[in-house]
């Protein structure tokens, strides 16, 4: 891997800086890897915002967000000596054209410079900032000919319709290779860790398949609730919170062919070709395939008693390729529940005579990161007794390093220039499309919406309540 990159000077413009996502995540990212002498030297951080925010009220959380154990006050200073913030209309042009002025004095005199535009705004904002850049120059490249680059937040767009307007409108000034669109998930360590376990392991290669699998889960259950954030989890839920991005790049992870080579574009276009054979849900289907609920008490939260934003969402997916043909596919995540829990399970056929749980492999996302791995095995003893038993991998027992937080991988591969762990634009149009007919089908009203109270497993179906 090439880490020229990280030794060039860094200018990186932050939309959205005083949001909720760049205060939890970003801002401590940035911190982590100052701590850690990941950043360039030359750090440049320039914070856009609305109104009139000093540095002081930007890095006032930053504390609380990082942890005691970690903070250090000699590196929220350097962190905070790096920002200049810029007041600015996001609706008018001059603004743009001043902000380039502004960047292109600060990148003078460096020989080599990178600049990364990092918008941490919701969705429905990203078309006007995006076309004001691209119309006053913001995508062209810089005077020692890098390109910028514009790393996004997701949710990609609000529906398929909106997502491929937004790809179209970015297409016009930036080029596929100037955009990074994140999801956090793909960055997780231990998501990276399921490419290296399944392609560096040629253990499980041939059993990766209908003849040998049973069924997968992709599973991630929250315990924490939409933490105030009403006005975008009314415009968002689950469905376009989780389902669409996370949930769908890690089945595409888990379950797409073996790349060409482990590298970025082979890499993107095995997920996508798996992403193509997941069936879409049609219209027909939705109500046995989609179900629905939210947390009870989240309607007084968002001050709506009328509303049907989901909290919870399991869809039962279908992979049509030879490969998974006839695997049940089941992703599930989920607000307000018993356990904060996010895994893929694989569990495998067990032959007709077979005693005991299924063997099945499991990957850790989070807590507790690892791979655990069910077996059957004879319990020690004169009567043959058999026993389900765990071989288990630990991260936090077997390496002793600290893992990089996602956010942290996301700007070193975007400084870098590596979209490996980014979603491609035809990847983010394909889980619009899979998912597109339920999104309609809720959006109309509330039906099979479950309520379910905070703390529980989540929603029990009507066969589930009387079996
Ligand atoms: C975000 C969602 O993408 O991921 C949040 O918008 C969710 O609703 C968060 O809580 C979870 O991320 P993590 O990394 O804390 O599991």
């Amino acid at each position: 891997m090439n880490y020229d990159h990280l030794k060039r000077p860094l200018v990186l413009v932050i939309f959205g800086i005083t949001g909720d996502l760049a205060q939890r995540k970003l801002l401590p990212a940035l911190y982590q890897l100052l701590k850690a002498g990941d950043l360039p030297e030359e750090l440049h951080i320039v914070g856009i915002s609305r109104r009139d925010v000093t540095k002081d009220n930007v890095y006032a959380k930053l504390r609380s967000f990082v942890g005691e154990f970690s903070y250090a006050e000699d590196i929220e200073r350097r962190l905070k000596d790096s920002t200049v913030m810029v007041q600015m209309d996001l609706l008018n042009a001059d603004a743009y054209r001043e902000l380039l002025e502004h960047l292109q004095v600060v990148e003078k005199g460096y020989e080599k410079v990178s600049r990364l535009y990092y918008l941490s705004i919701p969705s429905q904002a990203f078309t006007p900032i995006i076309k004001l850049m691209g119309q006053t120059g913001h995508q062209r490249a810089l005077a020692c000919g890098e390109d910028p680059r514009l790393l996004i937040e997701k949710p990609f767009g609000f529906d398929l319709a909106s997502a491929k307007d937004l790809v179209h409108e970015l297409s016009v000034y930036f080029d596929e290779d100037q955009m990074y669109r994140i999801d956090h998930y793909v960055a997780k360590e231990t998501v990276q860790n399921i490419l290296t376990f399944r392609f560096q392991n040629p253990l499980f290669e041939s059993v990766w398949n209908r003849e040998h699998i049973d069924h997968i889960a992709v599973v991630a259950r929250e315990q924490i609730d939409i933490e105030g954030r009403a006005a975008f989890y009314e415009q968002t839920g689950a469905l376009r919170d989780f389902v669409q991005n996370h949930l769908l790049q890690l089945l595409a992870i888990t379950a797409m062919r073996r790349p060409a080579q482990l590298e970025s574009d082979d890499i993107h276009a095995s997920k996508l070709e798996l992403l193509k054979a997941v069936e879409a849900i049609t219209p027909s289907k939705v109500a046995a395939t989609a179900l629905r609920g939210q947390y009870e008490g989240y309607r007084a939260e968002v001050q709506n008693p009328d509303s049907n934003a989901e909290t919870y969402v399991r869809l039962a997916l279908q992979i049509d390729n030879d490969q998974w043909r006839g695997v049940p596919i089941v992703l599930e995540t989920g607000k307000a529940l018993d356990v904060k829990r996010t895994e893929i399970t694989v569990c495998f056929r067990q032959p007709s005579d077979a005693t005991g749980e299924q063997n099945r492999l499991v990957f850790r996302i989070q807590p507790q990161e690892g791979i655990t791995l069910r077996l059957q095995t004879k319990q020690p003893g004169i009567k043959n007794i058999t026993a389900d038993a765990d071989m288990d991998l630990d991260y936090a027992k077997s390496f002793n390093v600290r893992p990089a937080e996602a956010y942290e991988r996301v700007i070193v591969d975007a400084i870098r220039g590596d979209q490996t762990l980014f979603a491609s634009a035809a990847e983010v149009i394909r889980s619009w499309e899979i998912i597109e007919n339920v999104l309609q089908r809720w959006q109309r009203d509330g039906e099979g919406l479950i309520p379910y109270p905070k703390g529980s497993a989540g929603p029990v179906t009507p066969v589930e309540n009387n079996g």
